[in-house]
């Protein structure tokens, strides 16, 4: 457990999105520098591997789950009332449930002309809408405790838009598109976070942007090899490239940073 500015002891954090790929990934860092983590995600998400082995390791005590749709209130209102009996009052949360439509998933080959409504309205409404409302809950009881940080995972795509070339490998007709509302919803993030950040400035509440570049996943090696010769670091981002950006931004160590974008690409935006 760091010591210090980093060590976030007796500190309650909750994360959204937790049984996804990254969500344990930030769970760990904040587990590891001493927080207790309420994790939530939709009722249809069942916990994985890796939220399993948390749970194993750290215990009840130190690390829960409950279900919640980001998008319904009550649901949140009541993850919000479990959380502050079981753990206390949350000091930091981390916004991070959000969707996208990776290639190898079925419905992406659509021309711009035709991509329904129905699909960029969901991707608001969970990645900005969602962000929102759980920020409306969660920040609400952050401000009345006069202390807190609220991390907003933002992405690459809130700065530039996503390179079509990556996906031309992709059999399908009409050819896979990434979903215009992803970017536009995540540039949404980063300047809500700012709104934020201003407006709870005074009661102690700091609002940030974690921006990812790519997380080495299941891609495939065409696209891999064609993302890579993009980042300037010529390779995805791991795990560990996340923990140190997230760690910072949660604890003191980030005391006077507020209304910022830290962007952890590996220099993809910076060309
Ligand atoms: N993986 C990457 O390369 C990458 C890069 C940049 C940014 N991001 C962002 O990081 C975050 C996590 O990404 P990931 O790769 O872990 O994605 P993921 O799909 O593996 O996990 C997202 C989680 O959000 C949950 N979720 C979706 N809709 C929800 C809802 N309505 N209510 C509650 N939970 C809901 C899902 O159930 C899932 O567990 C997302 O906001 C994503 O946009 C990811």
């Amino acid at each position: 457990m760091s010591e210090g500015p980093y060590s976030l002891k007796g500190a309650v954090a909750v994360v959204t999105g937790a049984l996804g790929k990254l969500g344990p990934i930030w769970m760990e860092t904040l587990l590891d520098a001493g927080a207790r983590v309420m994790g939530l995600d939709h009722p249809d998400q069942k916990p994985g591997e890796a939220f399993t082995a948390l749970r194993k390791q750290y215990g009840d005590q130190c690390v829960r789950h409950v279900a919640a749709d980001v998008r319904i209130r009550a649901d949140l209102e009541r993850a919000c009332d479990l959380c502050t009996e079981v753990f206390g009052t949350p000091a930091i949360l981390v916004n991070n449930a959000g969707i996208d439509q990776p290639p190898d998933q079925p419905g992406g080959g659509y021309r711009l002309e035709d991509i329904p409504l129905e699909i960029n309205r969901e991707v608001f409404e969970v990645n900005t809408l969602g962000l929102f409302l759980v920020t409306q809950v969660f920040g609400q009881t952050m401000v009345k405790a006069g202390r807190g940080s609220i991390i907003n995972i933002g992405s690459l795509y809130a700065s530039v838009a996503p390179d079509s070339r990556f996906y031309a490998h992709i059999q399908s007709d009409p050819p896979f598109l990434k979903p215009p509302a992803y970017g536009a919803s995540k540039a949404a993030v980063v300047n809500l976070s700012r709104y934020l950040a201003t407006l709870w400035a005074p009661n102690g509440v700091r609002v940030n942007t974690l921006s990812p570049g790519g997380v080495l996943g299941g891609q495939d090696d065409n696209f891999k090899s064609k993302f890579c010769a993009r980042v300037p670091m010529g390779r995805m981002a791991t795990a560990e490239d996340l923990r140190g950006p997230l760690l910072f931004l949660a604890s003191e160590a980030s005391s006077y940073v507020t209304g910022t974008e830290l962007v952890v690409d590996g220099g993809f935006t910076a060309w």
